[in-house]
């Protein structure tokens, strides 16, 4: 597999994560809550302050109804906070018209999801290349690029399949393709292993954390304790409430591969 370069979809935003110690954040919330107006009003998030920076590799672990989607959908500027702001690349976001707020979305943040939300009709590169319609790239560099992401997750074998000729685990693959062709600084999902067994999901963790290890924060909610566990920052969420443990390890059995040959 080609090794990224500036031109790759995955070359790293900033050379911060090497070069100093303490990279620039590029998400923050904070004071951040979330209450539903009812009645009666429930508040599913309490008061939360968050920051994460380029390579952050971060789990948000917490059981069904904690409020796991709830964080991340306003994390990904999806939903607003009922108080608190929230700053992209130091910006904060509510200061954004909803057009602005959209593109900076499009711009920085990639999403992926359980359920893969591919176009069925669509091969493998034209559902990737749709990550960048209305970016101004033209359409033959669009599919370049679609090619470019596909081969870094993996997939180059696979560029003309249709998604019901992929499997599971491929699918994924494409999903995360899609969200980081823009190259975004960085990419959200919310459980993106759980339609998958042990085994392929264990390859897609290992993908995103070389993702990360490539300059993108990534950002993965799940229920999963073993999931988790391989990601170096855990902040967990019961009832709305999120707290940050001290360091933890990140499991010995399973190092994460530095690079670019993580991507295969
Ligand atoms: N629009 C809404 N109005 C009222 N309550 C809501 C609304 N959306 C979500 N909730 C409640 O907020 C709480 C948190 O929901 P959320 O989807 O964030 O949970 P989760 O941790 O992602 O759960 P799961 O693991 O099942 O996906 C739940 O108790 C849910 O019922
Ligand atoms: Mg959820």
């Amino acid at each position: 597999m080609k090794t990224p370069t500036s031109s790759t979809p995955f070359s790293p935003h900033s050379t911060a994560r090497t070069t100093s110690p303490s990279p620039a954040p590029v998400l923050e919330v904070r004071g951040v809550t979330k209450t539903y107006p009812g009645p009666p009003s429930l508040t599913v998030l309490q008061a939360t302050d968050l920051t994460i920076a380029s390579g952050d590799q971060v789990a948000v672990v917490g059981p069904s109804g904690s409020g796991k989607s709830t964080l991340l959908s306003i994390l990904g500027t999806l939903d607003n906070p009922s108080t608190g702001e929230v700053l992209v690349d130091g910006r904060p976001v509510a200061e954004l018209s909803e057009r602005k707020r959209s593109a900076l979305r499009s711009q920085r943040i990639g999403f992926v999801f359980q359920q893969f939300h591919l176009l069925p009709t669509h091969t493998a590169v034209e559902n990737v290349a749709t990550g960048l319609l209305y970016s101004g790239v033209r359409h033959t560099l669009r599919r370049r690029r679609a090619a470019e992401a596909l081969e870094a997750v993996g997939l180059s074998h696979r560029l003309t399949h249709r998604p019901t000729e992929l499997s599971g685990g491929e699918q994924q693959r494409v999903a995360i393709a899609r969200a980081l062709v823009r190259n975004p600084g960085i990419l959200i999902a919310d459980e993106p292993t759980g339609a998958l067994d042990t085994a392929t999901g264990a390859a897609i963790v290992e993908l995103l954390s070389g993702i990360a290890a490539l300059g993108t924060a990534v950002v993965v909610v799940t229920h999963d304790e073993e999931v988790a566990s391989h990601f170096a920052r855990r902040i967990r969420i019961r009832d709305g409430v999120v707290t940050e443990p001290a360091a933890q390890a990140i499991r010995p059995n399973k190092p994460l591969r530095q690079g670019a040959s993580c991507l295969a």
